[in-house]
């Protein structure tokens, strides 16, 4: 396992899209708080966008928090600020990674300070076979929920036992489904040559998924919220930062002239993308609301077009909206004013709106986001859903509950009962993301 070294040596590498990056980069800043030397390999394309939205200060690092890049094997992007096809991404890197992965490693293995682990996102599962043939542990990070992974293994198993036909793999449900499906047997094996798999969530929140999950893979921790552990990161490491776009922080200006829990806050995360047509019906359906709304539109929100917002709408709600093309959202979750949070339940976004107590009504796109939605609405009755063909008079009466209604304070009574589980699991001595991280080899690795 490595020879003994004075400071462990962790390479952290993400999967190369936001909801990836975000998790992997705190906890490469948690292991770099624990005394460990980091590595962050984030692929070229990813580097110069962080480059271009965070400033070359953000990446500069430190000598003990180093950035390093390898080729993602796609020609180059037309647009450099586009959003990445996961799915040709992620085949793209399976094929081609490996060689200029182990080059990595050989060249950091020759350094003074040798690669002690690796800690890599389930998608880039290249990383466990170059870690295999090096002989250095390998800890592996679930960047979605629990039970996100439970599907995956689930589906596989039904599919190798030809149980279900792959058209109704509703896991995986876009328009990219075949790419989608090749590589969860892939990921269902890959994640069994692990050392440990880490989630950013925590024991209370999916104790039996967790305990299931840990007899078939290597043993399975919730070792987060990572937000609430971040009081653990050292300051020295808090201006290196992921977002892929700029944030706009003048939103925050505004949150704070909006009574306690009265702001509705929208934000479909950096994937999902929407027809026009839905843009409209969630246009209107906020306006009838008459609720304050914080609406974040990517600029790549929309489908094949930019995101144009009708100006009758504009100016209806121009007293009680605010429109921004990218936020803080952890500041913006963590802001008293919110009350709500309409999402695409991405597995990032879920995790934050439980660590800040605020309930939600999910609005999926695709993938996990499903499974994430399902646990919201029906496991822990924190959210409502809204359906996939959304229409203005659903987002209103939605909105209203949420905000106004019985069921509203009731989830909002479960979202604050979670959030105080979640943060004495990462504070609390006897906390279970606490123990986790010293069960795990997440901490133990410390003393190789
Ligand atoms: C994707 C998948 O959709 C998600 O289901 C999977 O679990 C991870 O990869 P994404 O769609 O971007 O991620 O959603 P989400 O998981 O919610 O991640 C978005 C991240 O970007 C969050 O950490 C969020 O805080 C951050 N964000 C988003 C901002 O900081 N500002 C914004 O305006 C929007």
């Amino acid at each position: 396992m490595g020879s003994i070294q004075k400071k462990p040596h962790a390479l952290c590498i993400p999967a190369p899209a936001q909801g990836h990056i975000n998790p992997m980069l705190k906890v490469a800043k948690i292991l770099h708080s624990k005394g460990f030397h980091i590595t962050f390999v984030n692929t070229e394309f990813n580097h110069q966008r962080l480059l271009k939205s965070q400033g070359s200060d953000a990446l500069h690092g430190l000598p003990s928090f180093c950035f390093e890049t390898i080729p993602d094997g796609l020609p180059p992007a037309q647009n450099p600020d586009e959003t990445q096809v996961f799915p040709t991404l992620w085949k793209s890197m399976d094929e081609t990674c490996l060689g200029p992965f182990k080059s990595l490693l050989t060249k950091l293995n020759a350094s003074s300070s040798p690669v002690t682990c690796i800690v890599a996102d389930l998608f880039m599962g290249f990383t466990l076979d170059a870690a295999k043939e090096l002989d250095i542990p390998e800890i592996v990070l679930w960047t979605s929920g629990v039970g996100a992974l439970m599907c995956v293994h689930e589906q596989h198993n039904l599919l190798e036992r030809g149980l279900v036909p792959r058209e109704a793999s509703s896991f995986l449900a876009n328009e990219h489904l075949d790419t989608m499906i090749d590589c969860v047997p892939t990921m269902s094996e890959r994640a069994k040559k692990a050392s440990a798999i880490i989630f950013n969530s925590f024991y209370e929140l999916d104790s039996d998924l967790l305990d299931a999950l840990s007899s078939v893979f290597p043993p399975c921790y919730g070792v987060g919220p990572f937000k609430l552990l971040e009081k653990e990161i050292d300051e020295s490491v808090e201006f290196i930062k992921s977002n892929l776009w700029k944030e706009e922080n003048t939103c925050l200006k505004w949150l704070e002239s909006k009574p306690k829990s009265s702001v509705i806050y929208v934000n479909f995360g950096s994937t999902t993308v929407m027809s026009h047509q839905h843009l409209l019906e969630f246009c209107w359906g906020l306006a009838k609301s008459n609720c304050l709304f914080l609406w974040i539109i990517r600029p790549d929100l929309v489908d094949g077009k930019s995101a144009v917002l009708p100006p009758e709408f504009l100016e209806e709600t121009s007293s009680r909206g605010m429109l921004a093309s990218w936020c803080p959202q952890e500041q913006v979750l963590n802001h008293p004013s919110i009350g709500g949070f309409l999402t695409h339940s991405g597995w990032n976004s879920t995790i934050e709106s439980i660590s800040s107590g605020v309930p939600m009504i999910c609005w999926p796109f695709f993938a996990d986001q499903l499974t994430n939605c399902w646990s919201c609405c029906n496991k822990w009755e924190i959210g409502m859903e809204l359906d996939s063909d959304v229409k203005r008079e659903e987002v209103s009466k939605l909105v209203i509950e949420l905000m106004n209604g019985d069921k509203g304070k009731e989830m909002r009574k479960n979202a604050i009962d979670l959030k105080n589980k979640a943060e004495k699991a990462c504070t609390s001595p006897f906390g279970s993301s606490i123990a986790a991280c010293i069960a795990s080899s997440f901490i133990s690795l410390v003393d190789l």
